[in-house]
């Protein structure tokens, strides 16, 4: 099979008005926590991404039915200890950290072995930042070099405990808070901040949470319960997938969009903060909550005087999946753009830091490394000709779709790998790309 794509013409000049797929990281928080409830959930919006497929797979492989009716999921839940581990199996986790580091939260209860598994990209990353503070509620978890495969078997001795998550990683807080649902007594998390998705639906679910936030840090704790009752929840759009269009938007030629119910959550908008420093204009119109989320209409147009950024290290952890196509405006702007402490971002589907440079390198644009800190020397002229040839050797979507964003907006003759890691995040890519081309907008 050819999962090559090739892109040799420039993004014509575009008036679109799209809607982007459900938020990747609520939607798998939303059926984790439908399978723990008593009751049905009805899950409208659903992101029907791999990484999600993976997760109601891996639910139902522990007990939990669901299925699809007209436009929802309906998850059928038996509470707290409703998931069946009488049997020792192995879930499939693909490429989802997200999933694979969450679902080790819930299973601190577990009766036999449970072992998670994933695929290439997600077998080489690390997981001692959930497993080590779990194994202080009192569970067993097993993995050789803090990798997948991860074998966990919980306990009936839960204690809850005091931990201080220092990395900004919502997957590590989520976790914890996952098991600290199931512990009895009060779980203390003090974080630092970063995606609070789990804390806004643990809230709306009556599900006892204290959240106390000081500048950087966010205190939380969490009283173990033994039940909370199924929900409906309509899943909002998701940023990280609209950033690519932002970027399409603002690096074409004289075009508008309109992206209709993205969630605008201030621990997500990152790029927004960032691309509008850079002179973007994107506004918010139409702003509303739903169950404590911010959902909004993004308003872009094309911007030619895009300026440089000396970016805010406070910024990162908002904007932490978004800085491969940040990087990209960076490389068109006027000036020299410099970003800082970016390590994290060796972390993901990829080591996108160390990827992202070479590309750019290979593109002509002078980037400078020290550490895990970078300048960008932008060129606000930056037009291609050349070859392009970009291996995405570990499928990582966010580089998929960053390159070929660069090309439909630099130009030049781009053979990218490999088109369906899009599958990941963002199934309805090339759908809203053609929506996009085509004129019937
Ligand atoms: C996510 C948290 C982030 C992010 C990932 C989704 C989540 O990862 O990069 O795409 O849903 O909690 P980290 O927790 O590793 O920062």
């Amino acid at each position: 099979m050819k999962k090559i794509i090739n892109i040799k013409k420039k993004i014509p000049s575009f008036k679109s008005k799209i809607e982007i797929n459900g938020d990747k990281s609520i939607s798998i928080r939303c059926v984790l926590l439908a399978s723990q409830a008593i009751g049905k959930s009805k899950i409208y919006n659903l992101l029907e991404s791999e990484d999600v497929i993976n997760t109601l797979r891996s639910i139902k492989k522990l007990g939990i039915n669901y299925k699809k009716i007209n436009n929802f999921y309906e998850i059928q839940g038996f509470g707290i200890n409703g998931f069946d581990t009488s049997k020792s199996i192995s879930l499939n986790a693909g490429n989802s950290g997200t999933f694979a580091r969450l679902i080790l939260g819930l299973l601190i209860n577990s009766e036999k072995t449970i072992t998670i598994k994933g695929d290439k990209s997600l077998s080489k990353r690390d997981f001692s930042r959930v497993t080590e503070p779990l194994k202080n509620f009192g569970v067993n978890i097993v993995s050789k070099n803090n990798m997948l495969p991860v074998k966990i078997v919980g306990s009936k001795f839960l204690r809850p405990i005091n931990f201080e998550e220092k990395i900004g990683s919502a997957q590590c807080k989520s976790s914890v808070m996952l098991a600290a649902l199931k512990t009895p007594g009060v779980t203390k998390i003090k974080a630092k901040r970063s995606r609070n998705h789990t804390e806004l639906l643990f809230k709306t679910l009556g599900i006892p949470i204290k959240v106390t936030s000081k500048k950087v840090n966010d205190t939380i704790e969490i009283k173990g319960i033994s039940n909370f009752s199924g929900f409906n929840y309509n899943v909002p759009g998701d940023i990280s997938s609209s950033a690519f269009f932002i970027v399409l938007t603002l690096l074409a030629n004289n075009s508008q969009l309109i992206i209709k119910n993205v969630n605008i959550n201030k621990t997500r908008t990152g790029v927004i903060t960032i691309l509008n420093k850079m002179n973007a204009n994107i506004l918010f119109k139409n702003k509303r909550n739903y169950k404590g989320e911010i959902i909004a209409d993004l308003f872009i147009k094309s911007t030619k005087n895009i300026k440089s950024i000396n970016c805010p290290e406070s910024l990162n952890s908002s904007a932490i999946d978004e800085f491969l196509i940040i990087f990209l405006v960076a490389a068109k702007a006027k000036g020299v753009s410099s970003f800082k402490n970016l390590g994290e971002l060796n972390q993901k589907e990829s080591p996108r830091l160390d990827i992202a440079v070479d590309i750019l390198r290979q593109i002509g644009v002078k980037v400078e490394r020290k550490f895990n800190n970078i300048k960008i020397f932008g060129n606000p002229n930056l037009n291609l000709q050349g070859n392009y040839l970009i291996n995405n050797f570990r499928k990582d979507h966010r580089i998929f779709m960053m390159s070929y964003i660069a090309a439909l907006v630099l130009g030049g003759n781009w053979k990218i790998y490999d088109k369906d890691s899009v599958n990941s995040s963002f199934p309805n890519f090339f759908k809203i790309i053609k929506q996009i081309k085509s004129k019937k907008n």
